[in-house]
């Protein structure tokens, strides 16, 4: 690795985590995704040799525990994931050079070599550890077999990681109070010899990477405290069948070892970079060169997994001779408005459900990837959504796109016969260094957002020179403008390309220039555009109001279905109540409250609304006049015989129409069974409460 100015005459591999095969993919999960994709793409139009690499990560307890849950065989189960997400990243323009997996005889291979060396140099030890066992089902529980809570943080955690609190990596035998997840009956700590890794003999080593490695600022500093601290040694065994068994010599009187899937999950990237390279052969793309010389390792992940990326991975890499990453960029977490994404509760909106809407991927690209900074946590909404479309996608980019090359079509045939100013070049110059700047200092995010800013310039630059007034008063001002336009145009398909590939190529067509955008450099930007072309298309479309309605109305649907069947399924066998949610930190005034007009409603009538499996529209007296409200109780309620029920109404929410409907208020019930809230006394209807 150089830590040279991109573009290096070292090939640079970018990966991104592996999925682990156990489940479907959300929008969520995308933002590492695109934005590994969107990373090398930008290496590419640098003219930086680049493989993009990713595979699925079939082993571990997040498939095993799945595939018990399932009543499945775990090969069959994390086969069928594989295949899912191999198909849905192109769908997605996420375009891998190679798409693996873990299981494959080439990641196998290089796992165990790597691990045999370990051995070879002194670096692996075993130590008799307590680890947590199940004395029912009379099976050892790793990792996610038991949740406890974490000995750092007090959090509910996981066996292996504290995913719901301080994050860190927990090792076998430290989570604190473990439970079976398979029995729910308390485990027990049974002594068993496990191998470990001696990390403490690299920590020097960890200390001077950790200063070299480039990225984002989260993946540099938060591993500071484990490096800079007591490093402890790490556990790469474990008791389970699921995984690839240790290759070394087991400890006496043991049976079965096989490695914790965080050994040979992350060596994927480099059986995935060679199976590349085997395929393309190594005149086009040396992974030997890339990992074993000089290659620029760049590794995008979630801010979830940033210790295994920093610590554990390096180390191993640097004990048997591989190439360090030179840079780890991890993405902030997403949310679904305001709230996390959850599976169980159906609050979750999928990769596959929104391309089933419809929509482009391009969309979402540019949604993830600019909505803010890499590091941050982004909240997706479909009003958000759509307010960056239309303003940005739309409004700005298509806008410009389209009047301009509308215009140059109709008064030029395509570009006018004239040179591009000196203003509208050194603009684009400035693009192009920004984008070389946002690629060398990792900004992800200005990647992203360099061509739209560059139509906004655009649009201001049409609009203060006015071309459609000088096409008969000054004639050769009117071209010269236009000319700045196709030329801004051409450059905005250039620097367009890596957050939405496809919107490019259209565009790049419509300017009628041959091949593809992709094999492109920037400074393409600035090469003069084909003469003719012919009227343009508009390459977006607006989101409309209504639509954003719909899509809401049937995620909250959604939420309730699935909510609706939790509960079914938990009374069936008896299960405890869903957890109570935890009380809001944050207190609010009394003035706060004051501004909700509650009242006392009655219900005159209720109907199931037939085209919605969840939704019935209610009429509701509020003293003063009565409401139509919509909502989702149809499933939960006999609803023709809710008419004389007493509510409870915020009266002055603002009207909404949920598919097609009205929706005047709003009527207030607890928890996922819509219970309704009701007055106990007599209160008549449009009674404020208080
Ligand atoms: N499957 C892991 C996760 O989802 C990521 C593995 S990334 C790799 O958290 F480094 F191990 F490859
Ligand atoms: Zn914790």
């Amino acid at each position: 690795m150089t830590h040279d100015t991109y573009p290096t005459d070292e090939p640079a591999v970018v990966t991104c985590g592996l999925p682990y095969a156990n489940g479907n993919l959300h929008i969520g999960h995308f933002r590492t995704y695109v934005g590994g994709d969107v990373y090398a793409r930008a290496l590419e139009s640098l003219d930086q040799q680049t493989a993009f690499v990713c595979g699925s990560d079939m082993h571990g307890t997040p498939v095993a525990v799945d595939a018990k849950r399932n009543d499945e065989d775990p090969e069959s189960l994390a086969l069928g994931y594989y295949r899912d997400h191999k198909a849905l990243f192109p769908q997605f323009n996420v375009e891998f050079d190679e798409y693996g997996h873990t299981r494959q005889q080439t990641n196998v291979d290089l796992t165990k070599q790597i691990v045999l060396t370990l051995e070879e140099r002194g670096y692996i030890v075993e130590r008799e550890i307590p680890v947590a066992y199940d004395p029912v089902a009379d099976q050892s529980l790793p990792d996610r077999y038991v949740e406890g809570t974490c000995p750092y943080c007090g959090s509910k955690a996981r066996g292996d990681e504290c995913d719901e609190g301080c994050g860190r990596h927990l090792e076998p035998g430290e989570i604190e109070d473990p439970v079976s997840t398979i029995t729910g009956n308390d485990a027990e700590y049974r002594e068993r010899t496990h191998k470990f890794f001696r990390l403490s003999d690299l920590q020097d080593y960890l200390q001077a990477f950790i200063e070299r490695v480039e990225g984002t600022d989260n993946a540099k500093h938060q591993p500071r405290e484990w490096i800079f601290g007591e490093l402890e040694d790490w556990c790469i065994t474990r008791d389970i069948d699921w995984g690839i068994d240790y290759p070394g010599e087991l400890p006496d009187g043991g049976d079965r070892l096989v490695l914790y899937v965080w050994v040979d999950a992350p060596v994927e990237y480099i059986a995935t970079t060679k199976q590349y390279s085997e395929r393309v052969g190594a005149d086009t793309y040396d992974w030997e060169s890339a990992w074993q010389d000089d290659g620029e390792i760049v590794h995008v992940i979630g801010r979830d997994i940033i210790q295994h990326h920093t610590v554990f991975w390096p180390a191993l890499l640097h004990a048997t001779d591989y190439n360090e990453p030179r840079a780890v960029l991890a993405s902030g977490f997403m949310t679904l408005d305001g709230k996390g994404f959850s599976k169980s509760r159906g609050r979750a909106i999928w990769a596959q459900e929104y391309l089933d809407e419809g929509f482009h991927p391009d969309l979402l690209r540019y949604y993830l990837m600019t909505t803010g900074g890499f590091q941050q946590d982004v909240d997706f909404s479909w009003e958000k959504f759509s307010e960056k479309v239309n303003n940005d996608l739309v409004g700005t980019l298509g806008n410009f796109l389209y009047r301009s090359l509308l215009f140059a079509h109709r008064n030029f045939g395509g570009t006018p016969e004239a040179d591009p100013s000196e203003t509208v070049r050194t603009r684009i110059e400035d693009a192009i260094e920004a984008f070389e700047t946002a690629v060398n200092e990792y900004t992800v995010r200005e990647i992203g957002t360099t061509a739209v800013e560059l139509a906004r310039f655009g649009n201001e630059y049409i609009q203060t020179n006015e071309p459609w007034t000088l096409t008969d008063s000054d004639p050769e001002r009117a071209a010269q403008v236009i000319r700045d336009c196709v030329q801004l145009a051409k450059a905005i398909a250039v620097l367009l390309e890596p957050v939405a590939p496809e919107k490019s190529q259209a565009l790049w067509e419509q300017l009628n220039e041959d091949g593809s955008v992709h094999d492109q450099t920037v400074q393409a930007a600035l090469d003069p555009p084909s003469r003719e072309f012919d009227a343009p298309a508009e390459l977006f479309e607006p989101l409309e109001d209504e639509r954003v309605e719909q899509l809401n109305a049937k995620l909250d649907e959604r939420i309730q279905e699935v909510s609706g069947e939790a509960a079914a399924s938990s009374e069936a066998s008896g299960d405890e109540p869903a957890e109570i949610e935890p009380l809001a930190d944050e207190r609010v005034s009394m003035g706060t409250f004051e501004a909700f007009d509650l009242r006392v409603g009655e219900i005159q009538s209720a109907e199931p609304i037939p085209e919605s499996d969840h939704l019935a529209k209610l009429m509701v007296d509020i003293g003063h006049e009565t409401r139509q409200i919509v909502a989702g109780i149809k499933q939960l309620h006999d609803v023709e015989t809710l008419s004389g029920t007493r509510i409870v109404v915020v009266a002055n929410l603002e009207p909404a129409t949920l598919m097609g409907h009205e929706s005047n208020g709003m009527l207030l019930a607890a928890g996922e069974q819509a219970d309704l809230l009701t007055t106990i006394g007599d209160a008549p209807p449009g009674t404020r409460i208080h």
